[in-house]
């Protein structure tokens, strides 16, 4: 039996256009909330119908609980401008509009006031504006409005269309394919070693390993989407086990939540089937904000009934000239200039300036086509 989704049920927020023109009230939204949209429609979000209302809100930023009680760790809201706030609150539905195009449509349950610095300290951990989650979120208005969703038309693609896969849609795959026991992975990076290896230990005790880059809005120095994915297709064509791998995109936003995305990130790929999820080293971090393990810890503090997805939990991993293979702190024996570490920010500075960052810590098709892309987007750039 397949695992159920978070919540006992996957949702499914779509409808036809039809009676669109009687709704008169418009919101405009941006493209990090129509990335939220699609996710809350297309179950990934389960067991969530809409933005939260204010119960939900509260209750998620101070106990990292629906208010029914059920686990979610992150606020997914929908902030408006105060000018806004009389006709939706004169309306029972409004339409959700980015780029002068209908996408949705919402039920008004209610508006209310965000506690900005309270959710940047409970979800994020601090209220520095340089950390990037923190900083999207002050850039808000503190009006949010709260109520079901449906979606009338999908977003803009900006990888190739196949690697967009629903939650149903790769349950279905899942048990095509007889998966009993799937890891997920969560990517926002290029694949290097550390990776791959983390990748593969996970899939040596599991059926299928399903690799599933988040692809919405980023931080403005991560890689592309579109680069991204065309070195993973890379990687996983000529380094992969085709029977025992799935390489599909999340539509998602990244918040840079550390610990707390660590445990969404967890229940959305519970929604998509996987049994088992990757927690690695500073999961979901950025900066200095989190400790190593944090991402890890978090998940111990749950009770056991909260999540059914099981986290695997990997050690800092490397490749290490000595043991001359990839290694972590719990295999490696040897001293830490034996070890090969780059930190994300250095490699993405090295790839822009088309330096080649060694084999070691990353595979040269991968490195090639990174190159290749970024080159090319700076062409076009400038
Ligand atoms: S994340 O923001 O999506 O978490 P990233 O794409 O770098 O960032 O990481 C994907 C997964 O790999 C996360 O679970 C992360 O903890 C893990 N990870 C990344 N690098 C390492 C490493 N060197 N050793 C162990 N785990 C790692």
């Amino acid at each position: 039996m397949a695992i159920t989704a978070h919540g006992g049920q996957l949702i499914n927020r779509f409808r036809s256009d039809d009676d669109l023109d009687s709704i008169k009230t418009e919101i405009i939204i941006d493209l990090f909330t129509l990335f939220d949209l699609e996710c809350l429609a297309i179950g990934a979000f389960s067991p969530l119908k809409g933005f939260m209302t204010e119960q939900d809100y509260q209750s998620v930023i101070h106990r990292m609980r629906l208010h029914n009680g059920l686990l979610w760790p992150i606020p997914i809201t929908l902030s408006i401008s105060k000018d806004d706030v009389p006709n939706v609150l004169s309306s029972e539905k409004v339409k959700l509009v980015y780029d002068q195009t209908v996408f949705g449509v919402m039920e008004v349950s209610d508006v209310f006031e965000a506690d900005l610095p309270k959710e940047a300290e409970l979800v994020y951990g601090t209220t520095d504006l340089s950390h990037p989650g923190v900083k999207r979120l002050f850039k808000e208005s503190p009006i949010y409005v709260g109520g079901n969703i449906t979606m009338v038309k999908r977003p803009p693609r900006i990888i190739d269309e196949k690697y967009y896969v629903d939650p149903i849609d790769t349950r279905m795959e899942l048990d095509r394919r007889n998966w009993r026991r799937i890891v997920g992975f969560q990517t926002r990076n290029p694949i290097h070693r550390a990776h791959e290896y983390i990748q593969k230990s996970a899939l040596e005790s599991m059926d299928g390993l399903f690799i599933h880059p988040l692809v919405g809005e980023t931080k403005q120095d991560d890689l592309p989407p579109a680069i991204r994915m065309k070195s993973y297709e890379v990687l996983v064509n000529q380094f992969y086990s085709k029977n025992h791998t799935i390489l599909q995109a999340y539509p998602a936003n990244m918040r840079y939540a550390g610990p707390r995305e660590a445990v969404f990130h967890a229940i959305v790929r519970q929604n998509y089937g996987c049994t088992h999820f990757i927690v690695g080293r500073d999961h979901a971090g950025v900066g200095d904000y989190y400790g190593t393990y944090d991402s890890q810890k978090i998940f111990e503090q749950l009770h056991p009934d909260d999540l059914e997805i099981k986290p695997l939990f990997f050690e800092h991993s490397f490749y290490c000239k000595k043991c001359q293979t990839v290694a972590s702190i719990k295999t490696c024996p040897h001293e830490m200039e034996d070890r090969l570490v780059l930190s994300g920010t250095k490699v993405r500075e090295m790839l822009r300036k088309g330096i080649f960052p060694p084999s070691e810590f990353s595979r040269q098709e991968v490195i090639e086509i990174l190159i290749n892309g970024l080159t090319e987007e700076g062409q076009s750039n400038g």
